[in-house]
């Protein structure tokens, strides 16, 4: 009788990337601080927000320390409050154009940044 089959062992983990997420803290208030620091180039632009494409982020973690209104959170660690906001991203992504340069925020931006209810005046 010959020796059972060899059979190798694999410890590899599958590497599964997470998304970053865009929350309310940037509507109305789009620094695009955030744009400048992607390496993948995988923010959308609509009218008075930014998304995150979770089909090109790459979970790198730049953009996170960049914005100014804390509006950006890694996919598990999304508030409460706001998970809707992870649907957001990706249904807005696919509609939204790329933004990949920074651009001046609106006149207006420090004084949205002290609102803390902004959902509802999301523009698409
Ligand atoms: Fe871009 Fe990295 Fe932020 Fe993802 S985590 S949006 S790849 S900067
Ligand atoms: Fe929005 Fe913050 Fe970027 S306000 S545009 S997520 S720097």
């Amino acid at each position: 009788m010959g020796s059972p089959a060899f059979v190798p062992k694999c410890n590899a983990k599958l590497l599964i990337l997470m998304t970053y997420v865009v929350t309310e803290s940037c509507i109305k208030c789009k620094y695009t601080d955030c744009v400048d620091v992607c390496p993948v180039d995988c923010f959308r632009e609509g009218p008075n927000m930014l998304v995150i494409d979770p089909g090109e982020c790459i979970d790198c973690t730049l953009c996170v320390p960049e914005c100014p209104v804390e509006a950006i959170f890694a996919e598990d660690d999304v508030p409460d409050a706001q998970t809707a906001f992870t649907a957001l991203n990706a249904e807005l992504a696919k509609i939204w154009k790329p933004i990949i340069e920074r651009k001046p925020a609106p006149a207006d931006a420090d004084e949205w940044a002290k609102v803390k209810e902004k959902k509802n005046l999301l523009e698409r």
